[in-house]
């Protein structure tokens, strides 16, 4: 497996691989990688020759109130995770590699990106679509796995792919989750015991949505009080829950299949996300 620090040696290594005709596969991450990011590398290598991980702590996607310093990373476990993984190269650059001092371009997704996650934390999607697209011109895949634990994140990149013709297959993965339900996430780390058991209340408040929907139920209003009260008796304190339309984020007054149930929730200081399709 090769391992890359340097933005413009990947991208050589890129090239020259996409001119001997093969596809690469690019899986996006922050590190600290668990079964959710590994079961994306597997599905990147269903769909390409060539897998890159890329493993970078993005400060530009962070608010200044938030985990920037003390976001996980453990580089040694992280590469020996993508090894097993079969994976063909890991990327691993510097934030002073990747955004020069002087770097004045952004890119800004501005629908899906101003809402849900995007109203609390401004500036975020923007972090995040100005290093994937810098991902997509480095690593030049053909297909990038995203995870559908970050819903609102894959639909913003689904959205500037295309607006912007990048040529690329965005593919999204299932959410991974522990066995008691809890979706995984390199922000568990930070749950205490107690916090760790409140923290079931997400994935129980998706499973009620489910459960009220297969019953009839199709009132998103009634569908998300009866979710909040659930976070709410697990100890948690609701950021949002929404009920919308998975393409355009849009609220939906009445529940049909396909729609998209959404949750963010404080757990003590940590804030978790989790979603369902109903
Ligand atoms: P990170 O939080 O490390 O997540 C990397 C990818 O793993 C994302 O596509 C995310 O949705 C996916 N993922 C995380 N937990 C998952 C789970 N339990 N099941 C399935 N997939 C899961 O998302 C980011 O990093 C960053 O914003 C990034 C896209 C790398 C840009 O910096």
């Amino acid at each position: 497996m090769l391992t890359f620090n340097s933005p413009e040696k990947l991208q050589k290594w890129a090239l020259a691989r996409r001119a001997e005709g093969k596809r690469i596969g690019l899986v996006p991450t922050m590190g600290y990688l668990h079964e959710g990011h590994l079961s994306l590398i597997r599905k990147a290598r269903k769909h390409a020759d060539l897998v890159v991980v890329s493993v970078f702590v993005n400060p530009i996607q962070f608010g200044p109130n938030e985990d920037y310093a003390k976001y996980p990373r453990d580089e040694k476990a992280d590469l020996a995770k993508c090894e097993a993984e079969g994976a063909a190269a890991v990327f691993l650059p510097t934030p002073a590699t990747m955004y020069a001092s002087d770097a004045s371009t952004r890119i800004r997704e501005t629908v899906l990106a101003d809402r849900l996650c995007g109203l609390r934390r401004p500036g975020h999607f923007e972090g995040v679509c100005t290093v994937v697209a810098k991902l997509f011109n480095l690593a030049q895949p053909t297909v990038a796995v995203f995870g559908q634990k970050d819903f609102q994140q894959a639909a913003v990149i689904k959205r500037m792919v295309r607006d912007l013709n990048f040529p690329v297959k965005i593919l999204v993965a299932p959410i991974v989750r522990e066995k008691d339900g809890l979706a995984k996430s390199s922000r568990n780390t930070y749950l205490s015991t107690e916090e760790r058991r409140n923290a079931l209340g997400l994935s129980r408040a998706l499973a009620l949505a489910k459960q009220l929907v297969a019953k009839g139920e199709t009132s998103a209003k009634r569908i998300g009080a009866k979710m909040r009260s659930e976070l709410e008796r697990n100890g948690l304190v609701v950021d949002y829950v929404e009920l919308l339309d998975a393409a355009t984020l849009d609220p939906v007054a009445k529940v049909v299949k396909g729609n998209v149930a959404l949750i963010a929730a404080f757990d003590g200081k940590t804030r978790l996300i989790d979603n369902t399709l109903l």
